[in-house]
């Protein structure tokens, strides 16, 4: 299996793959320790049915199903549409065309989705680019002080920021679903045994441990460390790009496109076994 490295020692893309044909197990083998290894994987110039993209996702682990339910699709509720696009006055999928602030995919869940794919239906000519942050490499550099300092802290999440941060609806049912929940700021992937910063703004509401003021200079402290170039890859979507990535180890933005431009991209993610999904 051939990759090319596309970010700063993370984020590659994996050549020569057809995600619509079978595949073996040595191939399909070969893909996931790619991605585990570099924490985003892409791969171009793909054509699929939502039955591919169901059927690659399925085969790393049990499908997730997003519990912002209302651009689920109908009858394949494993796939979010992402989109701008009004039809017939109404939304075709969520996230709009603003930017969004940095976040690991469901970090506001006692139990967080392990990986998210995306797959690129129609792409804006300008912006729209997706940020991905290598937390992982972001904790490994940090001092041996920061280090110490960070060991054993927690962090509160809350779906409720969301409303704000992401621009997204919430029903009761699913703020009942999804109650605050507080995870380790240093996380141990559950496949490969190293640390990294668990890091995800969009949907914290400040570290467990400290006084307000000192949690908050703290985060943005890791916040801004995460964010330098060193640590970070621009995905730039081209029609047909699939990308996934591991939210253990990393985290996400967008930039904002216009709102006279078209984007549209199918969404899907797969979980850990429940014994090796909360964050640890
Ligand atoms: C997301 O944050 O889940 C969506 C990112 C994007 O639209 O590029």
């Amino acid at each position: 299996m051939e990759s090319k490295q596309l970010g700063p020692g993370f984020a590659a893309e994996i050549l020569g793959v057809d995600l619509s044909a079978a595949m073996s197990d040595g191939d399909f083998d070969a893909i996931k320790q790619i991605w585990l290894e570099n924490k985003v994987a892409v791969f171009r110039d793909q054509n699929l049915s939502d039955n591919d993209l169901l059927r690659f996702t399925e085969r790393f682990g049990p499908l997730f199903v997003h519990v912002r339910s209302q651009f689920n699709d109908k009858t394949r509720p494993g796939i979010m549409l992402i989109s701008n696009i009004k039809e017939n006055g109404r939304d075709l999928g969520e996230l709009g065309n603003g930017d969004l602030a940095w976040h690991s995919d469901q970090s506001y869940s006692a139990e967080p989705v392990f990986a998210t794919l995306m797959y690129a239906i129609e792409i804006p000519t300008e912006g729209g680019g997706t940020w991905f942050c290598d937390t992982a490499r972001a904790y490994e550099n940090l001092p041996e002080a920061t280090k110490a300092r960070i060991d054993g802290l927690k962090q509160n999440f809350s779906i409720e920021v969301t409303v704000e941060t992401q621009h997204v609806a919430l029903t009761e049912e699913q703020r009942q679903l999804k109650p605050p929940v507080t995870h380790p700021l240093v996380r141990t992937h559950p496949e490969l045994g190293r640390k990294s910063l668990y890091l995800s703004p969009a949907h914290s509401t400040g570290l467990a441990d400290l006084p307000a003021d000192e949690g908050a200079a703290l985060l943005a402290e890791l916040e801004d460390w995460a964010g330098r170039p060193e640590f970070t890859y621009l995905h730039e979507w081209r029609v047909g790009d699939v990308v996934m990535w591991d939210n253990t180890s990393t985290m996400h933005r967008r930039d904002a496109f216009s709102a006279d431009e078209r984007r549209l991209l199918k969404r899907t993610g797969f979980e850990l076994p429940p014994e090796r999904a909360v964050p640890f």
